[in-house]
């Protein structure tokens, strides 16, 4: 069976190994060693306070479920230590600079960086950007002010703009444009609403191109233990990971 390394022991990290089915977690690593070692515990798996010892353990992939910063910091380690490896914050390959670095790690290292769909669908089809080209792509976003830091009493749009601006003012909100600019191989146009009427984070994607136009509306439940986080971003690494050891795998 697929040995998996967490890199991360929060929300999406207890969510992973309440569902591991096809895949085993057996070392886990968190900046909070007390958060690594409770959960490990839950798993019979391994707590390593060091990084290094984490990366150099006996799995087969890491899963990142931490941070922007995590990634930056350890995305290299991890691949030249030989691991495939699971990117969930993926705002951090926003970056063009940080992309071309990593890309170059997993290429010498011979290792794979997988990106999971996290709280979007469409990014399959997305891909088709690559080849038939794809002309313009709209991420509209709708969040309970509550969860944006913000009190407003009615609908209001608070950023309008390309992706890589959004990051600065709202960067908790890069990882799905920073998923989709990556799927279509090109620039985001965002909006991002605050609604007080909406208990669910909604992501609008429009995009049109050589192969017509298509409109994808997720209505994201919470996750129970956090509701910045989308219940569907913690379910799609669960199929990533599953799909890695099916002989059958469906979707582009
Ligand atoms: N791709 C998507 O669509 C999507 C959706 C939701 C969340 N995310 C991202 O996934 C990540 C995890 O989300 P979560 O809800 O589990 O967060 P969380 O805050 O509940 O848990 C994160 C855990 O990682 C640990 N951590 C943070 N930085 C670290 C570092 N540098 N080294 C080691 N450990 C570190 C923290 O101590 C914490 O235990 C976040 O970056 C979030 O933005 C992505």
């Amino acid at each position: 069976m697929m040995r998996v390394g967490l890199l991360g022991c929060g929300n999406i990290g207890h969510l992973i190994a309440s569902h591991a089915e096809g895949f085993e977690i057996t070392a886990l690593y968190d900046q909070d060693p007390d958060r690594a070692r409770e959960l490990a515990a839950g798993l019979g798996a391994t707590a390593y306070d060091s990084f290094e010892a984490f990366a150099a353990s006996d799995v087969d992939l890491v899963v990142e479920a931490a941070s922007v910063r995590a990634v930056r910091t350890h995305g290299e380690a991890v691949l030249e230590a030989g691991k495939d490896f699971v990117v969930m914050s993926v705002g951090a390959l926003a970056e063009p600079s940080f992309l071309a670095h990593l890309r170059a790690a997993a290429v010498a290292a011979r290792r794979r960086v997988y990106i999971p769909s996290g709280a979007v669908m469409g990014l399959d089809n997305l891909k088709v950007g690559r080849i038939g080209g794809i002309d313009r792509v709209i991420l509209r976003t709708t969040k309970n002010p509550a969860s944006l830091g913000l009190s407003v009493a009615e609908r209001t749009l608070i950023f309008s703009g390309r992706a890589d601006e959004c990051v600065q003012a709202f960067p908790k909100n890069i990882n799905v444009s920073a998923a989709i600019a990556l799927a279509a191989g090109r620039e985001v146009e965002v909006e991002l609403w605050a609604d007080p009427a909406v208990d669910r984070n909604i992501h609008e994607i429009t995009a049109e191109g050589a192969f017509g136009d298509a409109y994808i509306r997720v209505r994201n439940v919470p996750s129970p233990d956090n509701p910045a986080t989308s219940y569907l971003a913690a379910l799609s690494i669960l199929v990533l990971l599953r799909d890695l050891g099916e002989p059958i795998v469906v979707g582009t």
